[in-house]
């Protein structure tokens, strides 16, 4: 074991994301030859990954959070309206609502997938549903032909938060491209980057491009006209520069991350006190954002690791509902959402990134092993 100064230094890291020699010099070149706002580099990472969704339309913005709320706004979500979505994410998720002026309404998620469970969320529909956001959490896609099948009927906003879930796929086609808009993050520890904050709606509605577009610059209809009440949420240059290196190189990535899932797999799969991630299977590509297993001892096997250099996180601790912001809001009090909070209780995400390698995973897994065998 490596100490040092009393604390054990990490070997392996949770995540680790890839700023190289080409990104530095696309970071430069844009940064020496472009306008620090809304240079070439922006269109250009738009129009890339529009293609690589397979959307007629990308509009990128400073945040996942941003393209969530905008998409929001774009396609009508009114102050007071309802949007239904899951208490098991990231808290962005439910935030966007709040920002709209509307009322997050949580329904509880299939403790399988740990995605919304569609039944669930079609108890939830009011005629003041106006929206449902659907996440592909841990990169694992979300059971969307229900989803779309129950909301898109009742005329719902579908809205994708495929923030952790780039490159995954549904039934053929890209996460994202699944409901009205699709929204990416491109935050440090995701499946690509831009080396800082961004995010990315995608939508094959062109006027819902095209207030996205305009909200995430001020609502500017010319420089000098503003038609919507906008923001300053735009992506910088220098990131999207980055970002157009960093999309090229996401399938290759993906596919490391699925090898790296195998082989935890493979090497974890004899254990009986532990529940490993949802396999994918012909139709439904997960693309590992996180791998996270369960078991009740999540609390001392994490110990365990991070003594021995393994680091690891746990998504989510506490459900957004129970968050103290929605506790003091909302009144919740826990037992809402059963599967939501015996998940935040049991998930332990392990190490992954592209460049882990077999004998890293090797150790991390040696060492569940032990944990097992001395308990
Ligand atoms: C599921 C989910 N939704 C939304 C977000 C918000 O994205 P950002 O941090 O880029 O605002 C994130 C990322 O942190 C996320 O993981």
């Amino acid at each position: 074991m490596v100490i040092s100064k009393g604390l054990v230094r990490t070997k392996i890291p949770l995540s680790k994301p890839v700023f190289d020699e080409e990104m530095r010099d696309a970071a430069i070149d844009a940064l020496q030859n472009e306008r620090f706002v809304m240079g070439e580099s922006v269109f250009e990472f738009e129009e890339e990954f529009a293609r690589y969704c397979g959307t007629k339309y990308a509009v990128s913005s400073s945040s996942g959070t941003f393209a969530l709320q905008l998409s929001l706004i774009a396609l009508g979500v009114n102050p007071g309206d309802h949007v239904v979505t899951t208490p098991f994410s990231f808290v962005a998720t439910a935030n966007v609502a709040l920002h709209v002026g509307a009322v997050p309404v949580f329904a509880d998620i299939d403790a399988k997938t740990c995605n919304i469970d569609p039944e669930l969320a079609k108890e939830k529909l009011t005629n003041k549903t106006r929206a449902v956001i659907p996440v592909h959490l841990y990169g694992f896609p979300a059971d969307m032909k229900r989803i779309v099948e129950i909301f898109g009927e009742k005329g719902c906003a579908v809205v994708e938060d495929a923030c952790q879930a780039h490159g995954a796929e549904y039934y053929g086609q890209k996460v994202g491209t699944l409901g009205d808009a699709g929204c990416f993050s491109f935050y440090s520890s995701k499946n690509m980057t831009v080396c800082g904050d961004g995010g990315m709606v995608v939508t094959n509605d062109e006027d819902v491009a095209r207030k996205v577009a305009k909200l995430r610059d001020c609502g500017r209809a010319s420089h000098y006209e503003h038609d919507l009440f906008g923001f300053t949420a735009r992506l910088n240059t220098v990131n999207a520069a980055i970002g157009r290196v960093q999309l090229k190189r996401l399938d290759e990535w993906n596919e490391k991350r699925r090898a790296c899932a195998r082989l935890y797999d493979k090497l974890l799969s004899d254990l009986d006190g532990l529940v490993l991630p949802p396999n994918g299977s012909f139709d439904v590509k997960p693309v590992y954002h996180l791998y996270v297993i369960r078991t009740n001892l999540r609390d001392k096997l994490k110990i365990w690791l991070e003594q021995r250099g393994i680091q690891c996180g746990v998504h989510y601790p506490l459900p957004i509902h129970l968050q103290p912001a929605y506790r003091e809001l909302f009144a919740y009090r826990g037992g809402e959402f059963p599967n939501s909070e015996f998940l935040s209780k049991v998930a332990l995400s392990l190490s992954m990134y592209p460049e882990l390698r077999k004998d890293e995973i090797g150790y991390v897994c040696e060492n569940i092993h032990d944990f097992f065998d001395k308990i």
